[in-house]
């Protein structure tokens, strides 16, 4: 495993998606990845699985203090009132005392940021998480973020593949001793129809979601959350330790860039552009 420190807090820099893994079957693939090694989960209130990954985690027999969580409050509920009241549901629903990481998931407009990072710190100093941080964050709120005393941010997590690069946000982040944790890590699945990423992969004996995920953690600084509902998918993305990708294909890769974001809403921020 790779891992990544910031702040004084260490992830595996490799961590599983669970948007969508819901249900019996949502625990079944959350389960059978920390059994074949996965230390990082990666959930959220809108995703509708705390009590699944918590019961995923429990049934996995691994100890707590083993794995990182991570888990978000979405922009509706950034008072700080709320703030409190959502970490307290969602410690009930994962039957946990502590996550390892919360986020805003995306920034919102109606709470001053700096009342809800302050509701943030509060919550890491009762101990009901480790570490904070923000999702979906421009380089503007970044810095708007990281002026807020005591805020201590570990990551920014977005949007971050082959055919999406993020030069502003990856400085923003190195420069603010902070980690950019990479989503849609494979695209949804669209690197597997990018020729140079197939031509890398076969001269490895990888799958083009390997190449991307290897890509991603030769970075400095930049973590992952690849997602699937297959076991053999959660397996081979975890497969990526074995190999290493020379200089050339990391350029040929970051070459692919074409500005391509997958996830954006009416409340999305304005993006940073190259
Ligand atoms: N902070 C945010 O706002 C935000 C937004 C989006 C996502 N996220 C987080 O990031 C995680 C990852 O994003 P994502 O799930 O949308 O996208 P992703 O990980 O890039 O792609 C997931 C898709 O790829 C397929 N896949 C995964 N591994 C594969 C493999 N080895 N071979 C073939 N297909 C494969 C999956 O299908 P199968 O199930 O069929 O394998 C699934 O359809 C999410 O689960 C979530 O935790 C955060």
């Amino acid at each position: 495993m790779i891992y990544r420190t910031a702040k004084g807090i260490t992830m595996p820099a490799l961590g599983l998606g669970t948007f969508e893994l819901t249900g019996d079957k949502g625990i079944a693939s959350i389960r059978s990845a920390i059994e074949y090694g996965y230390r990082h989960i990666d959930t959220a209130i809108r995703y509708g699985n705390e009590a699944e990954v918590g019961q995923a985690i429990r049934e996995s027999g691994v100890p707590r203090d083993e794995l990182f969580v991570t888990t978000k409050i979405w922009f509706d509920s950034l008072a700080p009132a709320t703030v409190h009241q959502r970490i307290g549901e969602s410690l009930e629903r994962l039957q946990m005392d502590y996550v390892d990481l919360l986020l805003i998931h995306w920034p919102g407009t109606e709470v001053p940021m700096r009342d809800t990072l302050g509701a943030f710190a509060e919550v890491r100093d009762a101990g009901q998480t480790r570490s904070v941080g923000v999702s979906n964050f421009t380089t503007v709120q970044l810095d708007e973020a990281i002026n807020v005393h005591g805020a201590e941010l570990v990551t920014n997590q977005v949007e971050y593949h082959p055919f999406l690069a993020q030069p502003k946000l990856l400085k923003a982040t190195h420069d603010a001793d902070m980690i950019l944790t990479a989503y849609l890590p494979i695209a949804r699945g669209a690197v597997f129809k990018e020729p140079v990423i197939q031509d890398i992969g076969a001269r490895h004996g990888k799958s083009a979601a390997q190449v991307s995920l290897r890509w991603l953690l030769q970075q400095d600084g930049v973590a992952a959350i690849p997602r699937s509902s297959k076991i053999e998918n959660i397996r081979s993305n975890f497969d990526i330790f074995d190999f290493e990708l020379d200089d050339a294909e990391m350029a040929q890769i970051a070459g692919l860039d074409r500005q391509e974001r997958m996830v954006d809403f009416d409340w999305s921020p304005e993006w940073d552009t190259l």
